[in-house]
């Protein structure tokens, strides 16, 4: 039920994601853990200042993640990717905020699951990465766009 809920959530989600990915998505990027900036302040919820951080990461790691000369600054946005996802994970949605207080558990469950596959992912990336595997960091890359928009494993 309440993971029910969560997949209908990230396909909501999917629209931001699309239009931060696509479009030009200005601002410098968000920082977890506190530095201030004004993204922080505006945030309706904490949990968009990671997710705006991972967005902006992600959508440089997607242009440059081929490109083996750019290994080194690719490990620096998986790194920011990884300190975002970890800083969400410690975080609610306001979905699971929503949610009435029987379901709230499960929920939560359900959206720390979906982090520890991006997590897996991630370290999955960094090690071919290191490794100049830069065709599977590809793959990986795109597999982590699944993760991002319907949360399968
Ligand atoms: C690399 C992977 C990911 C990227 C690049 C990403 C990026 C984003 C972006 C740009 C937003 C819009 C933030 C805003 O409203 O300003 C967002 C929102 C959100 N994302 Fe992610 N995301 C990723 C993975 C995940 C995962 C694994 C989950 C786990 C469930 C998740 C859950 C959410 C939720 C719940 C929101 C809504 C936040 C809110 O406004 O309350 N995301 N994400």
């Amino acid at each position: 039920m309440g993971i029910e809920r969560l997949r209908s959530c990230a396909w909501i989600l999917c629209g931001a994601m699309v239009a931060t990915l696509s479009g030009g998505c200005a601002g410098a990027p968000a920082s977890p853990g506190g530095q201030e900036g004004t993204k922080a302040e505006a945030a309706e919820n904490p949990l968009e200042v990671p997710m705006d951080a991972m967005g902006d990461a992600f959508k440089a790691l997607r242009k440059q993640v081929g490109n083996a000369s750019a290994n080194a600054s690719s490990l620096g946005l998986v790194a920011t990717l990884r300190e975002n996802a970890t800083a969400a994970r410690g975080l609610a949605p306001d979905s699971a905020e929503a949610a009435d207080a029987a379901a709230r558990p499960a929920f939560l469950e359900g959206f720390r699951a979906q982090i520890d596959r991006l997590l897996a992912s991630l370290a999955t990336l960094e090690a071919q990465l290191r490794d100049g595997k830069n065709d599977d960091a590809a793959r990986t890359v795109e597999e982590i766009v699944g993760i991002m928009y319907r949360g399968k494993e």
